[in-house]
């Protein structure tokens, strides 16, 4: 069974699409998922590659229990549509410059990872470099809730991964 892949895409790669990318491992991890739904991140910018995440976004992170300490920046590139099935940006900007290097014939789910939220109360995660700690803090808020919705959509969609997961 070949595994759907999901990238997470933000400007930087080192805080918000890091922490998606570590969140939505975590919650493929507890339904014993890890075969079947594989998970990257990347950035549009080209700023911050091969760096760990930001340390603040690995120190919250690490508060709830998730681990970014094995990631390094990347940027995204056009292979990337071809092998992925799910490419989600966390703000529109960053979604914009996705549309602008999909390929012709992108066959997979191009959108904002937001959308998969079930409270719907933000669209976009807003970028928290440069604010306090606040900002990291809804950060993963908001990224947990849409993690929660984009595993419950992929189950849906998908009745022979859904065979697969345990129940939690
Ligand atoms: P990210 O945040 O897109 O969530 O990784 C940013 C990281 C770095 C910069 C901007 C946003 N920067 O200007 O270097």
């Amino acid at each position: 069974m070949k595994p759907i892949q999901v990238l997470m895409v933000c400007l930087g790669n080192i805080c918000r699409s890091p922490t998606a990318q570590g969140v939505f491992e975590a919650r493929i991890q507890q339904r014993q998922l890890a075969e079947h739904i594989l998970v990257d991140s990347a950035g549009t910018s080209g700023w911050h590659i091969g760096e760990l995440p930001d340390a603040r976004s690995r120190k919250a992170a690490q508060r709830r229990g998730y681990d970014l300490s094995q990631q390094r920046g990347r940027q995204v590139t056009v292979q990337d549509f071809h092998d992925f099935d799910y490419i989600l940006a966390m703000d529109r900007q960053n979604l914009q410059a996705l549309k602008a290097i999909c390929p012709d014939g992108f066959s997979g789910h191009l959108g904002l990872f937001l959308e998969f939220s079930r409270k719907q109360s933000y669209l976009e995660v807003p970028d928290p470099y440069h604010g306090g700690s606040e900002g990291f803090e809804l950060v993963l808020d908001l990224i947990e809730e849409a993690a929660d919705g984009l595993l419950a959509d992929i189950l849906e969609k998908h009745p022979e991964i859904r065979a697969q997961a345990r129940n939690s």
